[in-house]
């Protein structure tokens, strides 16, 4: 069954029993088993621990099951993987703290760093998929985000996405020997309909 004219995100089968989220040359899907090498790769990658607010301690082959083991019973949170026809595999995107009353969602990508796969615009268009996903499916009102003041790639994102600055977190992320400034973001829902 084709949900694309309905929803304008291509909501569809995509074999083997799976639902997926087609947006122009992105497809988003669920997390596999073999995917975990991709995640470790990213989780690892230094220069993504830099620029995302959250931090993790290096995480083995081990670890990395384990998590993927526990992911079906976490809740408040969705986890995609991003995939192209061209490269396969190549990041993550997700929402976290799904707060279904205040109809609030925390949106956060990754991609990978490696085979020049960024500057592409998948990193935009996975975003837009998922907010769409998150609005017109999901009936989210408002979809925000944060980005680290030297994360110049982020910010570019979020504004072709059509996010709005919110304001300043000071001195809130440390990394490197140093408290760094933060920016909130976000967009609302008619936003987004206003756009199309
Ligand atoms: C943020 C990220 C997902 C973007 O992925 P991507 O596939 O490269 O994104 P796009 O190609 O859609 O867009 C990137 C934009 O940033 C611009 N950009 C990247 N680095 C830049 C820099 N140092 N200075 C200026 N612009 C820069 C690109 O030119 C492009 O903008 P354009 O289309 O106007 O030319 C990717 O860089 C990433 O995974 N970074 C590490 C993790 C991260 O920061 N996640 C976001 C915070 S949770």
């Amino acid at each position: 069954m084709r949900l694309e004219n309905q929803t304008g995100i291509g909501l569809k089968h995509g074999g083997d029993g799976e639902m997926i989220i087609k947006y122009k040359d992105v497809v988003l899907r669920a997390i596999e088993e073999n995917d975990l090498e991709l995640l470790k790769e990213m989780i690892n990658d230094p220069e993504i621990e830099t620029m995302t607010g959250g931090y993790s301690f290096p995480v083995s082959t081990f670890q990395q099951k384990k998590w993927f083991e526990g992911l079906s019973s976490r809740k408040g949170e969705l986890r995609l993987i991003i995939e192209t026809t061209e490269h396969g595999a190549i990041g993550l995107v997700m929402l976290t703290g799904m707060d279904w009353k205040n109809r609030t969602t925390e949106i956060h990508s990754k991609i990978t760093s490696r085979n020049n796969i960024r500057g592409k615009g998948y990193g935009t268009q996975a975003s837009e998929a998922l907010i769409r996903y998150a609005f017109k499916q999901l009936n989210f009102h408002c979809v925000y985000t944060y980005s680290i003041d030297y994360n110049i790639a982020s910010q570019r994102v979020l504004e072709k996405c059509g996010f709005k600055r919110e304001g300043a977190l000071r001195e809130r992320i440390y990394k490197d020997g140093k408290h760094h400034n933060v920016t909130v973001w976000s967009i609302l829902s008619d936003e987004l309909m206003s756009k199309e």
